[in-house]
């Protein structure tokens, strides 16, 4: 059965949606807030991340049998029943993000982009039976973002060319009405001379490649599953070390969940929903539901191209990144 299938059955009313012709290319975010710490480390990479990031409680086998095989034996279970998620099941972090405003100082770095990837978090990299490192193989980005594009596959990352729907915000606050929010990831649009050729037979599509649907979670409810997944947890996998299949270099990617951006009204929401995923990602099309998730903003620093042994035991530098 072909994703589009399932997910026109899943989320009916975004069908418009699946036609080219309403597809966007990668826009800045304008509702996004500024970068809060760009002056605090005028010498380092930082930016903010706006996302939404889904955990896919799945059996720990399944999540095995979607890693490369030199990292199917090395996921630190213990190392995450502390969030209460039992050894036998395993947390895929799905990650809709846009990238704001990165900047070194005063100076722009790159223009905002989106991204979506499935990530292995709590790798145990090294082999030294404690160090939590994550693990992407594949991301999904705008084709027009050459610096994002090149970074990524500086890391080993599989880096596919996506569209996003809506293009500038990978999930909205619906405070004001608790309707469910959807983010798409489409193959890019057909080029011009394609276009003609494609738009013989009729509109033009492009292929839906994966999908999420997310509503705030009511708090209040103590047994769904969103309840069990706590905030640390989130703040300690945004603040492992990423590598990819280039296991050279590591990005200590850090995420400060303690600025104005993170606190007060922009607080975390949690979220519940259902996320739908494809091949490469998964061997086959794959829909999961009550889904717990989190939507928030922060503000990360990026230190890249390190060599991943000095960064054995990582933990974060305090309270505000690490969980
Ligand atoms: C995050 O993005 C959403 C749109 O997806 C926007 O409404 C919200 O204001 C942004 N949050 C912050 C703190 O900038
Ligand atoms: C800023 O970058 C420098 C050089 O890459 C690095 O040594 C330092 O640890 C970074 N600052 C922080 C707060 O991580
Ligand atoms: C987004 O912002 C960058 C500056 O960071 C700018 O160069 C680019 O033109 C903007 N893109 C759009 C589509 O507005
Ligand atoms: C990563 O490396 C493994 C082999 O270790 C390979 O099977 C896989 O195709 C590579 N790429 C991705 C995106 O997983
Ligand atoms: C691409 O990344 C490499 C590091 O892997 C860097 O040396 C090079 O300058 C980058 N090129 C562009 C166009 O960003
Ligand atoms: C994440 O949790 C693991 C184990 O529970 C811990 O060793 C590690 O220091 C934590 N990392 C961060 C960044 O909070
Ligand atoms: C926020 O968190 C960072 C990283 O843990 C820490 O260095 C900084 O002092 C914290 N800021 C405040 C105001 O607590």
């Amino acid at each position: 059965m072909r994703l589009q299938f399932i997910v026109t059955i899943l989320f009916s009313f975004s069908l418009n949606l699946c036609s080219a012709h309403n597809l966007r290319p990668q826009a800045n975010c304008s509702s996004c807030l500024p970068n809060p710490i760009a002056t605090t480390y005028p010498h380092n990479i930082t930016g903010t991340i706006n996302a939404t990031t889904a955990v896919l409680l799945v059996p720990l086998c399944y999540a095995q049998s979607l890693l490369p095989s030199r990292f199917a034996n090395s996921i630190l279970t213990h190392a995450y029943t502390r969030f209460n998620i039992p050894p036998t099941t395993y947390p895929l972090v799905v990650e809709s993000i846009i990238d704001h405003d990165i900047r070194y100082g005063n100076i722009p770095v790159a223009a905002d982009f989106s991204s979506f990837r499935l990530t292995f978090p709590f790798i145990d990299l090294l082999g030294d039976g404690y160090s939590t490192f994550r693990y992407t193989g594949y991301i999904y980005l705008p084709p027009s973002n050459t610096v994002a594009i090149n970074g990524s596959q500086a890391y080993g990352y599989t880096v596919l060319p996506a569209y996003f729907a809506p293009p500038d915000a990978p999930y909205e606050f619906t405070s004001r009405n608790q309707r469910d929010r959807l983010f798409q990831v489409f193959e890019p649009p057909p080029t011009t001379a394609n276009h003609d050729h494609q738009n013989k037979g009729g509109r033009p599509r492009s292929k839906l490649l994966g999908a999420t649907k997310f509503r705030p979670a009511k708090t209040t409810t103590t047994a769904t599953a969103h309840s069990t997944i706590p905030l640390a947890f989130y703040k300690n996998i945004t603040n492992q070390i990423m590598f990819g299949n280039n296991t050279a270099v590591c990005d200590r990617m850090m995420s400060f969940w303690n600025t104005s951006i993170t606190t007060g009204p922009y607080a975390p929401q949690h979220v519940v929903g259902e996320v739908a995923l494809g091949p490469p990602l998964v061997p086959r099309e794959k829909v999961w539901r009550d889904v717990p998730g989190l939507k928030a903003d922060r503000a990360f620093l990026e230190v890249n191209y390190l060599d991943c042994k000095g960064l054995k035991g990582w933990g974060g530098t305090g309270s505000g990144d690490s969980g």
